[in-house]
């Protein structure tokens, strides 16, 4: 163990190193900047003196509010923004020479990096700016034949079901939509229900794995094995998924993945990752002009011109710190952050909670009765410096609560108590 995280501590800094410029020292000044030890002790969920001191060292939060937002995009760790200050420098300093000369022959190296880490082949992905490029190149992308259709609830992300509706306007598929509940009892429930929507014209199931609205986390592999069965393919959307809970890619058995590295990976914004299973490439129409790259090549897909330089070279660091974080660690003290609040506000007859305790992890959200969901996001910044958000669902709407690695336990319990007193 000691010396997979001493591996770890070495590619800290790897894009700078990689680029065999003058900027090893740099990389090393970032090492030296990380104390193994701190990630050595065993971090048991409700540890508040080891997460405590994870954040207060590796984080630069604000002080100024309690952040329960984190579901828009993660803070950076302080020796990955170090890693990326210096990248942002490099690119900057060497011009065209950096682009033309290394950064080529670095971009594959990050890319097969990224690879190794998702445990697929480097033919199996393309970087992109965010999970939005990622699925749109999917779902555009995806062969359909007139009459095909596509499966999708209320709890998916607006902009794949907009990206499906456009293809359903434009008269190329039609889209089905049912109402997930929003409180399964166990994933066996998930998986009937998805049966039961399923059409002898379903080509394609969009799978949220860990929802935006009220965080339910899907069961995809159970879902995927079930739709192959029957000739249907998966597009997923794990946004959300990749940093937050541990999953293994290629045993997801979906053939199509959309990935952030922005949310729970703690890269700098403008990263995710769009996988595609190697033997699936080829039938892929491309977005992108590009009629040079062979068929089954990946990139024929990733045509996009010139990319962030220093967003992309700082891959393999946030990479690094987050296999030092651990994502089993990662995902058992969100969850426990989140049992908290959930656990209290359930108690409360005002208050309905609308996420699914033990099918969820950092993500959950709430109502208040008789109470607009901006009103009461609103009555939590303005008078308690605490953010949330609300969000679209049903008719009443919700207001989505998100911890992270660097979320104290007693700011979950200041919002608590905000939340009681206005819910009285
Ligand atoms: C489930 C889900 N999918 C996709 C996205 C899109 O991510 P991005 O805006 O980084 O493209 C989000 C963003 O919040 C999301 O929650």
């Amino acid at each position: 163990m000691q010396n997979s995280r001493k591996k770890f501590l070495q590619q800290l800094g790897a894009g700078l190193v990689m680029t065999g410029l003058p900027a090893i020292a740099s990389a090393k000044k970032i090492r030296a900047t990380i104390d193994l030890n701190d990630f050595d002790k065993a971090g048991n969920a409700d540890d508040e003196k080891y997460w405590k001191r994870i954040a207060h060292k590796y984080y630069d939060v604000s002080k100024d509010y309690i952040n329960l937002e984190n579901g828009y995009y993660g803070i950076q760790p302080k020796p990955v923004l170090q890693a990326f200050e210096k990248n942002i420098q490099l690119a900057n300093r060497e011009g065209a020479r950096f682009a033309r000369k290394i950064y080529p022959e670095l971009s594959v190296k990050i890319k097969k990096e990224l690879a190794a880490f998702l445990q697929v082949s480097d033919e199996e992905i393309i970087i992109t700016r965010n999970a939005t490029e990622a699925l749109n190149i999917a779902i555009q992308g995806y062969p359909f034949k007139q009459g095909d259709e596509v499966l999708i609830n209320q709890l998916d992300y607006f902009s794949m079901i907009e990206a499906f509706r456009l293809l359903e306007r434009r008269g190329k598929i039609k889209v089905n939509a049912f109402d997930m509940p929003l409180l399964p009892a166990n994933e066996d429930e998930i998986i009937e229900l998805y049966k039961q929507q399923i059409t002898d014209k379903t080509r394609v199931i969009l799978l949220t794995h860990v929802s935006n609205i009220n965080g339910l986390i899907v069961p995809v592999a159970r879902i995927a094995a079930m739709a192959k069965q029957k000739g249907i393919d998966l597009i997923t959307d794990s946004a959300h998924a990749l940093g937050q809970i541990p999953f293994s890619l290629p045993e997801l058995g979906s053939d199509f993945v959309g990935m952030n590295l922005h949310k729970w990976i703690g890269n700098p914004i403008g990263a995710g990752v769009l996988y595609i299973k190697k033997d699936r490439v080829k039938e892929m129409n491309v977005l992108f002009g590009d009629i040079n790259t062979a068929e089954d090549n990946i990139g024929k897909l990733a045509h996009f011109g010139t990319t962030p330089f220093a967003v992309i070279m700082t891959i393999p660091d946030s990479i690094a710190f987050h296999k030092l974080m651990d994502v089993e660690k990662i995902t058992k003290r969100l969850h426990y952050l989140k049992s908290i609040w959930i656990d209290e506000l359930k108690q409360v007859n005002t208050i309905e909670t609308v996420s699914p305790r033990d099918l969820s992890c950092a993500i959950a959200s709430f109502g208040v009765k008789d109470k607009k969901t901006a009103d009461v996001a609103d009555y939590l910044f303005k008078q308690h410096t605490i953010l949330t958000v609300n969000r679209a669902l049903g008719k009443e709407g919700c207001i989505r609560v998100t911890p992270s690695v660097y979320t104290a336990a007693d700011e979950i319990k200041k919002f608590v108590a905000a939340i009681k007193e206005y819910a009285r």
